[in-house]
């Protein structure tokens, strides 16, 4: 990895933690979005440690949605060795205009990411590549299968961009790159968007700089990208991290087999753990439970007899009874399931029982 370059001014970053998480729910009905559990780590931690990682210590949290979550648990930020600066809107302000609100704290080239980015990109790299072109934005783009759901980004040999198509057709399906959510930009662009005025950078102010001419790039990258927001997403993520598929700053990565227990958890030894898999503080496992990672058990957990457990992300306090099935599910918080009881790709919360959500069956 390469440390962003010195000596000019470090990179601030803006992390866009704004939304209400609709395509996560029930999940984020209690939790913001950027405080889920990944790996029994709220989602937002690893964000700031990568970061961090870059060196990338002065780190302003643009929030609309629930915002004292998050500012009660991360407070200035020196518990995570980084400056935390809240910027907090009275009513969503949208990409752009999230960012326009942190205006007074941006005075050079900085980040702006979308805080529901699992990534593993080189930001020096990128920022070398957004200097070299001498661009006022530079948009990181990833490559997918299928870009219908996302904004796409054409750009010709040198990397200028030409044309953004948001969610487009088949039909209109140009290239494969979209926007990854991660964006440099020198902050006089942020002249041209409205104060206080909803406005995202995807439909507004991309495509105004371009019509006014300004040098917008695009950067592609290759490495680990992921877009957290949808049950299957999100699950894929902590799999992907168990796996060692993507990797986090915050834990340390993990071999296939192993298991790793915060303190206190108490394992019947007829119990079976396959790994790799997490199990939070306090966690208690009874007799015959046969555990199949990829599995995430968050503190407190009760895993009664006989119960069976494969890829599966369970949140803090989950009890399950004797004789269970549990399959590519999340349970939220303080969920109990009954004994006997069956779940087979599906999201649980305490309210929601069984809501079938998991469509894509997580494999590798
Ligand atoms: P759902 O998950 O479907 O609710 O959408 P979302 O709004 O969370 O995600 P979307 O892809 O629309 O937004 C991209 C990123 O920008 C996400 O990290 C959002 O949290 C963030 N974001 C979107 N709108 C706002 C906003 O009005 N204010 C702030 N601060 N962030 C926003």
């Amino acid at each position: 990895m390469n440390w962003i370059e010195r000596p000019s001014a470090p990179l601030k970053a803006v992390i866009l933690v704004g939304g209400e998480g609709t395509r996560l729910r029930p999940l984020t009905y209690w939790t913001p979005k950027p405080m889920v559990p990944v790996l029994n780590r709220p989602f937002l931690e690893h964000t700031i440690a990568y970061l961090k990682n870059y060196r990338v210590n002065n780190i302003i949290l643009a929030l609309s949605y629930r915002p004292e979550v998050i500012q009660n648990y991360f407070g200035d930020g020196n518990n995570w060795g980084v400056q935390l600066t809240y910027a907090v809107e009275d009513n969503p302000l949208g990409t752009a205009g999230a960012v326009k609100n942190a205006e007074r704290y941006l005075d050079n080239t900085f980040v702006a990411l979308n805080g529901d980015i699992f990534t593993e990109i080189d930001i020096a790299d990128m920022l070398a590549f957004h200097r070299g072109k001498k661009a006022k934005v530079t948009i990181a783009l990833t490559w997918v299968d299928n870009p219908c759901a996302f904004g796409i980004v054409e750009t010709d040999s040198e990397g200028k961009v030409k044309r953004f198509v948001e969610k487009p057709s088949p039909s209109r399906v140009t290239t494969n790159w979209i926007n990854a959510g991660i964006y440099l930009l020198e902050p006089e662009v942020l002249k041209y968007v409205p104060t206080n005025t909803h406005y995202m950078f995807e439909k507004g102010l991309f495509p105004l700089l371009l019509e006014l001419g300004e040098p917008v790039y695009g950067y592609p990258f290759s490495g680990y990208w992921l877009d957290m927001g949808t049950p299957e997403q999100y699950l894929h993520l902590n799999c992907d991290l168990l796996l060692s598929k993507a990797k986090s700053t915050l834990v340390n990565s993990l071999s296939k087999d192993d298991v790793c227990c915060d303190k206190d958890v108490i394992i019947h030894p007829s119990a079976e753990i396959v790994g790799p898999a997490v199990i939070g503080s306090k966690c208690r496992i009874e007799q015959k439970a046969y555990i199949k990672g990829p599995v995430v058990i968050g503190p407190d957990c009760h895993i009664g007899d006989s119960t069976s457990l494969e890829v599966a992300v369970l949140w803090e306090g989950v009890k399950i009874g004797a004789g269970v099935s549990l399959k590519q599910c999340i349970i939220g918080t303080n969920t109990k399931i009954e004994a006997s009881d069956q779940v087979i790709n599906g999201v649980v919360t305490p309210a929601h029982t069984k809501v079938a959500q998991i469509k894509n069956t997580y494999s590798w």
